[in-house]
């Protein structure tokens, strides 16, 4: 198993490819709006068969309607959603939802997420941007091994292949860069997560 979670962000045909080519190779898969506008509910149970898998709608609700879709998701074999750090003060801890911290583009979390990443030790873990690898490496440095990192910005956005985990991320985020040609998938050859064997 290489640290890698493979965003597939394509047509659901397509992702039921990738995800039967890598699923012996890789953590496990993150759904987001793209198959879940295309199928619902449908894709995150057809690949939950085939590995893991992550929801991230970056939820940034009221915890009702936050705890009512990560329910949903859940029941249809997710392990956990991703909800903004934004919202992290109204809710309660939750193993099943990582807090994204800061993005991998600039945003305003660019000024307030040191403030954010010691709530994320109480959930599952923390999104931070894998093209930052010094921003990983103090959310580690913050959360120890009490929760987990997962990092996107390798590939399309410049982070090369093992930067976020060498700096302390358990598992990286790739979209395109796999979805692209995944024999890439041997980059993350002889990587180990930092702290976390499963996402
Ligand atoms: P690519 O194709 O750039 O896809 O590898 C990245 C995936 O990660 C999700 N995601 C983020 N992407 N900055 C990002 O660039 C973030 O802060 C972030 N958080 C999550 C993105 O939705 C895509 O699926």
């Amino acid at each position: 198993m290489r640290p890698v979670i493979v965003a597939l962000d394509t047509d659901l045909k397509r992702a039921l490819s990738i995800a039967e080519q890598l699923r012996e190779e890789v953590a496990g898969f993150k759904i987001g709006w793209d198959l879940v506008l295309e199928a619902g509910l449908d894709p995150i149970r057809r690949i939950s068969k085939l590995g893991q898998v992550i929801v991230d709608l970056k939820l940034a609700d009221i915890p009702y309607v936050v705890n009512r879709v990560v329910n949903k998701v859940v029941e249809a074999g997710a392990c956990c959603a991703i909800a903004h750090g934004l919202i992290a003060p109204s809710l309660e801890p939750d193993q099943r939802i990582y807090l994204l911290v800061r993005m991998t583009t600039p945003t305003l979390y660019d000024d307030l997420w040191r403030q954010l990443v010691p709530t994320a030790g109480k959930f599952r873990g923390a999104v931070a941007p894998g093209n930052a690898p010094s921003t990983v490496a103090e959310v580690r440095k913050v959360l120890g091994c009490s929760a987990r990192i997962i990092s996107p910005g390798i590939g399309a956005q410049g982070g090369k292949p093992g930067d976020a985990i060498r700096a302390g991320a358990d598992f990286e985020i790739v979209g395109r860069y796999l979805i692209e040609e995944p024999s890439r998938i041997s980059q993350w050859d002889k990587l180990k997560p930092t702290c976390w064997n499963s996402i």
